[in-house]
């Protein structure tokens, strides 16, 4: 039978696909120098679009613009927390850490905007990495322990 060999060329296709998709959501090594999975080109990269999308309501620094982020405000949406490593966004892995940034909140009665369509994949990642550049190595250690790159 001819139509064989094709079919089976077809799925050999089709897992090499799958097995690129994977392979690039999520970073397969830390650098060897710093022990982060990002580049210093990545967090650059990330400055800019930090500063375009998300620092009207996370701050310049990713610091967060209210002291007391926990505290929620007059309409039961909370404040947007600081994203330099003194609030709780180390307690999410990256597939998370995207995830809030592709969803935003609103659906669940928060007030952040998702980013799927302004943002490209790469450039969540270069965000994710600006932001991540602020946390402190022991807090990045523990985000690591958690299983934070998966
Ligand atoms: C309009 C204001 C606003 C903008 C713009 C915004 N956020 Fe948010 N963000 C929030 C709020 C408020 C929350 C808390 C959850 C909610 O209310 O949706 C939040 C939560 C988050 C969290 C979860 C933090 C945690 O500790 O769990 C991450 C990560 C995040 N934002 C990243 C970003 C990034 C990256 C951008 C830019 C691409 C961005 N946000 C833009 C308001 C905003």
């Amino acid at each position: 039978m001819a139509l064989r060999p094709v079919l089976l060329a077809a799925l050999l296709l089709l897992l090499v696909a799958c097995q690129e998709q994977t392979d690039t959501s999520l970073p397969d090594s830390l650098n060897p120098q710093t022990g982060r999975w990002y580049s210093e080109e990545q967090v650059q990269a990330g400055e800019q679009l930090f500063l375009e999308n998300c620092a009207v309501c996370h701050g310049q620094q990713a610091q967060g613009l209210v002291a007391n982020w926990r505290q929620r405000l007059d309409d039961g949406s909370l404040p947007p927390p600081p994203l330099n490593g003194t609030a709780h966004a180390w307690h999410h892995p990256l597939s998370v850490l995207l995830q809030v940034i592709n969803d935003g909140g609103v659906a669940l009665g928060g007030k952040m905007p998702g980013f799927a369509e302004t943002l490209d994949e790469d450039e969540k990642r270069a965000v994710i990495a600006w932001f991540q550049s602020f946390w402190s190595e022991q807090i990045y250690g523990q985000w690591l322990q958690m299983g934070g790159t998966n």
